[in-house]
C-alpha cells in the first residue's frame, strides 16, 4: 500500500495527516504554536516553531498509523500565505516571520505604488499593493532592519521554508508565490519589472514550480529527524486557500467555497484570468496547473472568536458557544459587530480600521456579544461574496471549510446571509488533504487534481436559507459603519 502525506502550517497550528491511495485518512496529529503582536497591528511568528510542530506531527502520524516510512510515496505542504522567511547564507532564520495579518507596511505600500504605478502594478502582479502581501514586508526590512536584509540570501513564505527544511531545496509554487506580489500572475512566473523597480535581488528568491510537481525527495538528516524515508518525494504543495480548494474540489469553473479560519475567505475558481479592477479581492494563480482564483478574505474571522473567547470566556468550549449564541435571536438584540480586528482587506483595503461593537446595552449579555461576532464575521464573508457575484461569479451553492465550516451555527448563517445553500466536505482535513491530493499527482497515483477530486471528494447534504430576510437590514447598517467611521480610525492609528 502507497500513502501520501498532507502538511498544513496554519496561523495557529500545524496539521499533518496521513492518507491511504483513496485518500482516507490513516492518522492526524496537530501541534498549536503562538502569534507574538509586539505592536497594536503587528503580527510575527517564529519559523522554529513550524519546523518543530511538523517534525512532532510527521513522527506522531508515522507512529499511529504503523505504516512504514517507505509507504510515504509523496508529501504535500499547504500553509499560510505572505510571511516573509529570510535565511542568511547557512540557512539560519535571520528574524521572526512577519505574517500575513501583520499591517505595519503602509508607508512602503505607498512607496511601491509610486515605484511601478498602481495601474501596472494590478496588471503584472493581479493586486494593488497589500499590507498583507510580502513584497511590502521585505521593503519595511530593508529600511527598518537594514542590518539584517544585508545578510539575507534566501526569501521563502512559511510552507517553503519547511520545504528546505525537509530537502534542502529552495523552492516554491505559483498559488503561494502569487500571495508575494513579486510574481506575473498572468504569466505564472517571477516579474523581472517588479523585482527590479523594487530592487529585489532576483537570486533571493526560490524557484517556481506548479504545485503538483515534483520539487524535490526528503534529505538525509530531515529523513533521520522526522522518520521519512529518503525516497518520499515533496511536491509544490499549494497557499491554504489553494490547497482547501483542491480538499473541496472547488478545481473547475463556476465552483466556490468559504473557510472560516483564522482568517475568513471566499474563493471561486477560475479558468481565466480575472482582475477586479479596483482590486477589493485577489486574483491568484490556483493549484490546478494553468488556472486562477478570485477570492476576498476577511482578516478576523475564526480569529475574531477566538480573541473573544480567549479573552472574555474561556470557561465556553466552541460548541458551548454555538448553543448558548443559538438562542439569540439574529441581530442579537440590536447588537453589531466590525471584525476589523487586524485592518480589514475586502472590500476595503484598510489597514488601520479596528474592531467595532455598535450598539452596546446594559441588557446585553455574554451570549449576545457571541451571536454578534459570529454574525459580523458572516457579514464581512458577505462584503466578500458581493464583490465576486459583482465580478460575473456564480454562487448558486456554497462549500464551508475551515474550524469555522464545522459548526453548524455559522454554516446557518452563512446560507442565510449568502442566500444560497451552504454544505460541507465528507472530510475534515481540508488543506491537508488538498496538499495530498496534490502529492499523489506528483507521485503519479491520479492522472490530474481534477481527476482525484472528481474520484474521491464526497459532499454532505447541503444545509438551505431559512431566515434570509430578518438578516438583511442588519447586513445593510452593517455596510454602512465603516463608511461613517473610516476616517476616524485613521485619527486613531495616528494617536
Ligand atoms: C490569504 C491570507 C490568509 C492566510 C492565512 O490571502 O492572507 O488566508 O493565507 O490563512
Amino acid at each position: 500500500m502507497k500513502t501520501l502525506l498532507g502538511i498544513d502550517l496554519g496561523t495557529s497550528a500545524t496539521k499533518t495527516v496521513l492518507f491511504d491511495e483513496d485518500l482516507k485518512p490513516l492518522a492526524s496529529a496537530s501541534v498549536e504554536y503562538p502569534m507574538d503582536q509586539p505592536h497594536n497591528g503587528w503580527a510575527e511568528q517564529n519559523p522554529e516553531d513550524w519546523w518543530n510542530a511538523a517534525v512532532e506531527t510527521i513522527g506522531a502520524v508515522l507512529r499511529q498509523s504503523g505504516v512504514s516510512a517507505d509507504s510515504v510515496a509523496a508529501l504535500g505542504i499547504s500553509g499560510q500565505m505572505h510571511g516573509l522567511v529570510m535565511l542568511d547564507a547557512n540557512g539560519r532564520v535571520l528574524r521572526p516571520s512577519i505574517i500575513w495579518c501583520d499591517q505595519r507596511t503602509s508607508a512602503e505600500c505607498a512607496d511601491m505604488t509610486e515605484r511601478l504605478g498602481a495601474a501596472r502594478l494590478v496588471e503584472i502582479t493581479a493586486n494593488p499593493a497589500l499590507t498583507g502581501f510580502t513584497a511590502s514586508k521585505i521593503l519595511w526590512v530593508k529600511k527598518h532592519q537594514p542590518e539584517i536584509y544585508a545578510q539575507c540570501r534566501h526569501i521563502l513564505l512559511p510552507k517553503d521554508y519547511l520545504r528546505y527544511m525537509l530537502t534542502g531545496d529552495f523552492a516554491t509554487e505559483v498559488s503561494d508565490a502569487s500571495g508575494m506580489q513579486l510574481l506575473d500572475v498572468p504569466k505564472r512566473r517571477w516579474s523581472e519589472e517588479v523585482l527590479q523597480k523594487l530592487d529585489i535581488d532576483p537570486s533571493l528568491l526560490a524557484k517556481v514550480y506548479e504545485s503538483p510537481e515534483v520539487t524535490g525527495t526528503v534529505s538525509a538528516e530531515a529523513a533521520r529527524v522526522t522518520g521519512l524515508s529518503k525516497k518520499t518525494v515533496v511536491v509544490g504543495g499549494a497557499g491554504d486557500n489553494a490547497a482547501a480548494a483542491v480538499g473541496t474540489g472547488v478545481v473547475e469553473d463556476g465552483r466556490a467555497f468559504t473557510t472560516i479560519g483564522t482568517s475568513g475567505v471566499v474563493f471561486a475558481h477560475t479558468d481565466n484570468v480575472s482582475i477586479d479592477p479596483k482590486g477589493r479581492v485577489h486574483t491568484f494563480c490556483c493549484a490546478v496547473p494553468g488556472a486562477w482564483h478570485v477570492m476576498g478574505v476577511t482578516q478576523a474571522a475564526g480569529l475574531s472568536l477566538k480573541w473573544f473567547r480567549e479573552q472574555f470566556c474561556t470557561e465556553y468550549s466552541y460548541r458551548q458557544i454555538d448553543e448558548v449564541a443559538a438562542r439569540v435571536p439574529v441581530g442579537a438584540n440590536r447588537l453589531l459587530y466590525l471584525p476589523y480586528l487586524m485592518g480589514e482587506r475586502t472590500p476595503h483595503l484598510d489597514a488601520d480600521c479596528r474592531g467595532v461593537f455598535f450598539g452596546l446595552s446594559g441588557m446585553h449579555t455574554k451570549a449576545d456579544i457571541l451571536r454578534a461576532v459570529l454574525e459580523g464575521v458572516v457579514y464581512s464573508l458577505r462584503d466578500c461574496i458581493e464583490v465576486l457575484r459583482g465580478m460575473g461569479v456564480q454562487t448558486s451553492e456554497m462549500l464551508a471549510c475551515g474550524g469555522g465550516g464545522t459548526s453548524a451555527l455559522w454554516r446557518q448563517m452563512l446560507a442565510d446571509v449568502f442566500n444560497c445553500p451552504v454544505r460541507t466536505v465528507d472530510a475534515e482535513q481540508g488543506p491537508a488533504l488538498g496538499a495530498a491530493v496534490l502529492a499523489g499527482v506528483g507521485a503519479g497515483l491520479y492522472s490530474s487534481v481534477q481527476d482525484a477530486c472528481a474520484k474521491f471528494i464526497r459532499y454532505n447534504a447541503p444545509q438551505g436559507p431559512i431566515n434570509t430576510a430578518a438578516y438583511e437590514p442588519y447586513y445593510t447598517l452593517y455596510t454602512e459603519l465603516y463608511p461613517s467611521l473610516r476616517a476616524h480610525f485613521s485619527r486613531l492609528a495616528s494617536l
